[in-house]
């Protein structure tokens, strides 16, 4: 056998065959072939040089038997040149079909994953904010790479592994019967004893590998978790490195022993696949060469044989685990289509409205709301923490019947201890949710029938923690209104306070920022932010306690930003400081997701005890 024969026999008995216990759904495969619809000419042309190159395989050892019995044996030079010409000509054939060959697979398999890879993106990109908050981000990414780039695989080296083993299965097994029945009966003998520790030892580096796999991903984790800045200053802080680097090393040295393991028992299936494979040629050479002695086969055909044999033992053992193979690839798929097959649960309406020109009012009617289970959400699998496990799923009801109006123009304050709903409020404002019973109105149009992209585009945000991607100054901001102008973008950064910190940079607009870039201020990150809202001219502003995180000094140049921003706008914020609210035309107290009580600041100092309170601590403080 030829070492990519043992090899890919290795790969095909390695694979996990647990997958053969798991049903597959109705219509994937039917699924899977939609995909394959459009590549279908590509297919066939990998079929049609599999095809051919299968015959060229039987063709080489035949020659060989036509050189040595007309040719040698009957002393017949003519015909040992001609035909060892054909050999060499068949040998440039074969090669060059392997190459195009790989290049049609290779255009299936990269074709495949660009279709899926696109899909599974924007399908995703589609989910809510819940599928987010709930989705582990590395289970993710590796459903958007692994799974895919899996199905891929599993769709080439399938498609041509059992198409091209089956027909070289056949037509070697029928010419070689041709040849001689009695030594391919005799050849076949060995053909058990081969296949059935084969398959065990398969079973074991499976079991092995997976174990391996899991070891390197805690390993990962324990790295990636520790070797990050916050991580590093936690360890620099609490932490004891030599207890961290014992149990690192513990990890490391249960690593290296499966190593050594899975290495070993590679090497003895290697070895074992390779002497059996010597000892069936023993056994045809023993048994043949005493045929051709007694003159009833030809040394030609002997040696033909023996090639072919070389041949066979590949093909079967590869198509002996064929099932494995074909459900190992319908597995893959099934994991890509469960992510595509997500309903978002915040979707545009078919028949979507407009808002009303002017100023947006807001209106909260009868609004309950609890956050999505994971039922709702989707998939359960992107969900696993990183011990397997599922965290408890609650349904804790958040907000609790509120109803408000903000008209146009006018500011709300949203006041209340933690965790009582304000921030869970204003993301129902921007439809990052909706709400699970009553209606959200901005401009008067139930939210739920305006489309997201028109919601977006009139309401600006600005949270505790703004995020900057890692790009440009310039980038980041015109990642909230596409094409506009250096002239407008100088603008908003000078009516956000910052235009003289970005002329202060050497690369001003060019300058990097974001994660690994130039590390901005809590204050200067903020006033980008707000920039950023700026250029988008919102009808309705949002702030979540944007100026939480700052200090003293960097709080007045954001507030300055702000009282800027909110004018004319109809507004909604939230502010750890009641002395930014005062002048809010009404301030909303929230508690426990109740709306107990809504006023101007005067009123609610008279009449309010949780807003009293709430006021006197911040200032006698
Ligand atoms: N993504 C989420 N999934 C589930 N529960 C959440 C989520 N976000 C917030 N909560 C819960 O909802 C409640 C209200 O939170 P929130 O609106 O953030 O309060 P506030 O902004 O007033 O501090 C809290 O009990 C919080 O634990
Ligand atoms: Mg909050």
């Amino acid at each position: 056998m030829s070492q990519m024969q043992i090899w890919e026999t290795y790969r095909s008995l390695t694979r996990d065959s647990s997958v053969k216990k798991r049903g597959i759904r109705n219509g994937t495969v039917n699924r899977v072939l939609e995909y394959a619809k459009p590549l279908k000419k590509d297919i066939l042309l990998l079929i049609a040089i599999v095809v051919i190159d299968a015959f060229l395989v039987v063709a080489q050892p035949l020659l060989f038997k036509r050189i040595i019995d007309d040719g040698i044996t009957a002393g017949n030079k003519n015909i040992v040149i001609t035909t060892a010409i054909y050999v060499g000509v068949l040998a440039i054939l074969s090669a060059g079909l392997s190459i195009i060959g790989r290049l049609y697979s290779s255009r299936i398999g990269e074709g495949l994953i660009l279709t899926l890879r696109t899909q599974v993106f924007n399908h995703v990109q589609a989910q809510p904010i819940a599928f987010f908050t709930r989705t582990q981000t590395g289970s993710l990414i590796s459903r958007v790479n692994g799974d895919v780039i899996g199905a891929q695989q599993a769709f080439t080296s399938t498609l041509s592994g059992i198409i091209s083993n089956g027909i070289s299965l056949i037509i070697v097994l029928s010419t070689m019967i041709i040849l001689s029945w009695q030594i391919t009966l005799t050849s076949l003998i060995l053909l058990p004893v081969f296949l059935i520790p084969a398959k065990w030892m398969g079973k074991r580096v499976q079991s092995l590998s997976r174990e391996q796999m899991t070891l390197n991903a805690e390993m990962s984790q324990t790295m990636t978790e520790r070797f990050n800045v916050s991580g590093a200053l936690l360890v620099k802080l609490f932490g004891d490195p030599i207890l961290e680097g014992s149990s690192f090393s513990k990890k490391a040295s249960r690593v290296k022993d499966i190593g050594v393991r899975i290495a070993m028992t590679n090497m003895v299936f290697f070895v074992a696949l390779t002497t059996v494979a010597t000892i069936a040629t023993a056994i045809v050479y023993g048994f043949g060469g005493s045929l051709v002695i007694s003159g009833d086969l030809t040394l030609g055909t002997l040696l033909a044989l023996t090639a072919l044999l070389a041949r066979l033992y590949g093909p079967l053992t590869s198509l002996s685990n064929v099932r494995v193979d074909i459900m190992t690839a319908l597995v893959s798929f099934e994991r890509v289509f469960e992510v595509l097959d997500l309903q978002p649960l915040v979707k545009d309406s078919s028949s979507p409205q407009k808002f009303v020109e002017g100023p947006l009012d807001i209106e909260f009617k009868n609004v309950s709301f609890y956050y999505p289970s994971r039922a709702d959400v989707g998939l359960e699998s992107l969900e696993l923490a990183s011990d397997g496990k599922l965290e408890n799923d609650t349904k804790n009801t958040v907000l609790n019947h509120i109803s408000f109006k903000v008209s146009s123009g006018t500011m709300l304050a949203l006041v209340g201890p933690s965790g009582s709903g304000k921030t869970t409020i204003s993301q129902l404002i921007a439809r990052l949710y909706d709400p699970t019973e009553g209606q959200v109105l901005v401009g008067n149009s139930d939210i739920k029938n305006v489309l997201r992209t028109d919601i977006k585009n009139n309401i600006g945000v600005v949270t505790q923690d703004s995020h900057l991607f890692h790009d440009t100054i310039e980038n980041n901001l015109l990642y909230a209104k596409k094409g506009a102008s250096e002239e407008e973008i100088w603008s908003a950064l000078s009516s956000a306070q910052i235009a003289d910190f970005v002329k202060s940079l050497p690369d001003k607009l060019d300058t990097i920022v974001g994660d690994r870039g130039y590390r901005l201020s809590g204050g200067e990150k903020q006033r980008i932010a707000i920039a950023r809202v700026f250029l988008k001219q919102p009808r309705i502003v949002i702030l979540d306690e944007a100026t939480a995180h700052l200090d003293n000094e960097n709080e007045a140049a954001v507030q300055v930003a702000l009282a800027t921003v909110l004018q004319g706008r109809t507004s909604v914020v939230i502010a750890h400081r009641l002395s930014t609210i005062i002048n809010a035309e009404q301030i909303a107290v929230i508690k426990e997701g109740k709306l107990i009580a809504i006023g101007n600041h005067n009123e609610l100092l008279k009449t309010n005890e949780v807003y009293s309170d709430l006021y006197n601590q911040q200032f006698v403080s």
